[in-house]
């Protein structure tokens, strides 16, 4: 009768069954310094995605294509040691400032910061330690799990101590992130998921059969190092129009300056619709499987990278190379190097202000 009770309470501590789904905890291992790492199970009727609180990664999305036949559709590793490992931001979200800032300085409230220089003269997502690797608080939530971190006062070079929180909720087809964050001093702030889709599933081949749909007319386009140039430029008579679905490797290797810049896409799309207002931002559609991937947001710019810096030295599950163009990323985001430049929708954060942003990934079938 104990013994019953006893499996009875722990099966409640670690399985919050929701309307629709359940939510299951397991320990993902712990890190060289010795702080427990977990992984959490969302299950709908459809999808099943797991998420660690290590950088709160999505490790895994798994659903069926046209024919019902489940594969996992984001790169990914099977342990936690590939994740400390990690080079390429799989599954992560990436912090306090997603993308690019130019020289890693900026000037706030006229005083000049400097961060972690990691991406040729430039600090690329949060820096040299960034969201992506610290281990996140986790509680589970009603169809899914809340993670929360706190960066402190100069942190990777940025004033005032951060608390954010990310919130993963599985219904049905969509697997939905809410972020929200709050300081102590005025800040900026630029959180996004870094996870790689290959709609065939992981190993199928590159994804540059897809064909996606960008809701943009107007990209930014960048100098070498990735930073925008501060314009707004129109996507029309360009290898960048993706307002009717294309595919995407059609145009890759076009003569294009952007694209020889980046060895393919990696550039940040302005995306139609308000700021702040929920819209679609982009459809892929990968044509052998039939997924679908639907990706809504209220950011209002999406980074669309092809995967051009993978060249087959990561492995996931089973020993699978991730080779160049083998997942594609579309992190929704505030436009890339905004606190330099002021005419880009505002990433500066107050104390007594709350940031939130929320992207949806949809997945379905098309035959
Ligand atoms: C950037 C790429 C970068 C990649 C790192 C993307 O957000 O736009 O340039 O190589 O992250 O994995």
């Amino acid at each position: 009768m104990t013994m019953r009770w006893l499996t009875v309470m722990l099966l409640s501590m670690t399985t919050a069954m929701a309307a629709h789904g359940s939510v299951t905890k397991a320990s993902f291992g712990t890190t060289p310094d010795g702080t427990a790492v977990d992984v959490y199970t969302l299950k709908s009727d459809t999808v099943e995605a797991r998420i660690t609180n290590y950088g709160a990664r999505i490790v895994s999305i798994k659903t069926a294509d046209k024919n019902g036949k489940v594969a996992d559709v984001v790169l990914g590793y099977d342990t936690l040691a590939g994740y400390l490992a990690d080079t390429a931001y799989f599954g992560a979200v990436v912090g306090r400032y997603g993308n690019r800032i130019a020289h890693g300085e900026f000037k706030l409230d006229g005083k000049t910061y400097h961060l972690p220089i990691n991406n040729g003269g430039n600090s690329l997502h949060g820096g040299t330690t960034g969201f992506d690797k610290h281990v996140w608080k986790a509680r589970e939530v009603p169809e899914g799990v809340e993670l929360t971190l706190v960066s402190k006062d100069g942190d990777q070079g940025y004033p005032g101590t951060l608390t954010a929180h990310v919130r993963y909720t599985l219904h049905h087809n969509a697997l939905r992130i809410d972020y929200s964050a709050s300081t102590d001093k005025d800040t900026v702030v630029n959180l996004t998921n870094h996870s790689y889709f290959n709609l065939g599933g992981i190993g199928s081949g590159t994804i540059l059969n897809d064909e996606i749909m960008i809701a943009a007319d107007k990209y930014t386009p960048a100098d070498v190092g990735l930073i925008p140039t501060g314009e707004l430029a129109p996507v029309e008579g360009t290898p960048m129009d993706f307002r009717k679905a294309t595919v995407i490797g059609k145009r890759i290797h076009d003569n294009f300056e952007q694209l020889k810049i980046a060895g393919g896409y990696d550039q940040n799309w302005v995306l139609r619709g308000s700021n702040g207002e929920i819209k679609t931002a982009a459809r892929v559609h990968d044509p052998v499987s039939g997924r679908v991937l639907t990706v809504t947001t209220t950011e209002p710019g999406v980074q669309f990278y092809t995967g051009n810096f993978l060249d087959g030295t990561l492995h996931g599950p089973g020993g699978v190379a991730y080779g160049k163009n083998t997942g594609l990323c579309l992190e929704t985001q505030h436009f890339p190097d905004s606190p330099n430049h002021p005419s880009f929708p505002t990433t500066e954060l107050k104390p007594g202000q709350s940031r939130h942003s929320t992207t949806t990934f949809t997945f379905s079938t098309e035959k």
